[in-house]
């Protein structure tokens, strides 16, 4: 019987190939993909498992936590505390990093991640994900502290997410094109079905919450309007929209068939730079659109060139196809 690539040996495979003889990045991310089978089977017991639901806390964003939050979480670092790869970690549902406990040998990694993207879909059965970051600590650090992880994202070593829909998927790069992988539950493993991935440079489709129209800034206004006046305004053509309300699931599908994704910079709560956080949403998910060929920008500069002050900072993302997010940055500087 034909198995197929798994992702463990994918990486070990790529590593060989550019000619690596350390394993602890395949190793590390084979911990990360041990947490998102679980986190799959978690979510998809949901009511039965009485995983739905809030919490009844905060997180450090002021956004209510739900249950599932908090156990994926929890899924993560249990899954990726012990085995060595680490020095630290952060996440969307810890106030500070998570330096790995005495008891664990210390790694030369450090791991970000959201554990669930578009959980305020999890209640209404609409998909979810995760979304992941690995970084280098900085040489000769031991105990990192969040001073090391302010790196900017073009620091990143791999980045990925896992897709909790009808099925579940992992996305992946290592800087090395992106590759797709889906969950066979018969044999309990990540297998290859995409290879090399490549978002189409145009697109007629569209994601934005236009419920947030009137605290738009110009730029993304005047692209909006255009994009709505179709064949009768100066596009000349006809666009389609989607507002899935998980990153995670509108990333999976423009890297399929294009598309152009933005939360961006808005006047609604002048204190926010945006709603989507830098360092575990914006920069791995730009590190995956530009390996497929997308561009990811503010509006004003590349989002993986931003140096971040803080773990949590919030920044605009706009990204997918080339010529539509290249159109929207030169609105910006067109102003
Ligand atoms: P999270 O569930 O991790 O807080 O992230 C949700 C994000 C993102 O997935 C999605 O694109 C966006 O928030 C949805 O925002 P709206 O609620 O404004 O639609
Ligand atoms: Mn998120
Ligand atoms: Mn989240």
């Amino acid at each position: 019987m034909q198995i197929g690539t798994t992702v463990n040996q994918f990486l070990i495979e790529e590593q060989r190939r550019l000619g690596g003889t350390d394993n602890d990045l395949p190793a590390l991310v084979n911990d990360v993909v041990v947490a998102c089978k679980s986190l799959s089977h978690a979510i998809s017991q949901g009511a039965l498992a009485g995983m739905l639901g809030s919490a009844g806390v905060e997180n450090v964003q002021g956004e209510t936590q739900k249950k599932l939050d908090i156990i994926s979480n929890d899924i993560m670092i249990a899954a990726t505390e012990r085995g060595g790869y680490l020095g630290a970690m952060a996440s969307e549902e810890m106030d500070e990093i998570y330096p790995i406990p005495a008891q664990y040998p210390k790694g030369k990694y450090l791991l970000l991640f959201d554990p669930l993207d578009g959980s305020s879909n999890i209640d209404v059965n609409i998909s979810v994900g995760t979304i992941f970051s690995i970084l280098r600590c900085p040489a000769g650090v031991t105990n990192p502290t969040a001073k090391d992880f302010m790196q900017p994202g073009t620091q990143q070593v791999c980045a990925g997410y896992a897709l909790y829909g009808p099925s579940t998927l992992l996305v992946l790069t290592t800087g090395h094109g992106v590759n797709c992988f889906t969950l066979d539950k018969s044999i309990g493993e990540f297998v290859l079905t995409q290879a090399n991935l490549r978002v189409p440079v145009d697109t007629r489709e569209f994601a934005i919450n236009s419920s947030n129209s009137r605290f738009w800034e110009k730029p993304v206004k005047r692209y909006i309007d255009e994009c709505l006046a179709g064949k009768d305004g100066p596009r000349k053509e006809n666009f389609n929209m989607r507002w899935v309300a998980s990153m995670v699931a509108e990333v999976h599908r423009i890297l399929n068939r294009g598309g152009i994704f933005m939360y961006p910079r808005d006047t609604k709560d002048p204190t926010k730079a945006g709603r989507l956080r830098l360092m575990y949403e914006a920069n791995p998910m730009s590190f995956i659109i530009e390996q497929a060929g997308g561009v990811c920008s503010t509006g004003r500069e590349r989002i993986m060139g931003v140096q971040p002050t803080e773990l949590h900072q919030r920044i605009a993302v706009i990204l997918g196809s080339k010529n539509e997010v290249d159109r929207v940055v030169a609105y910006h500087t067109e102003g």
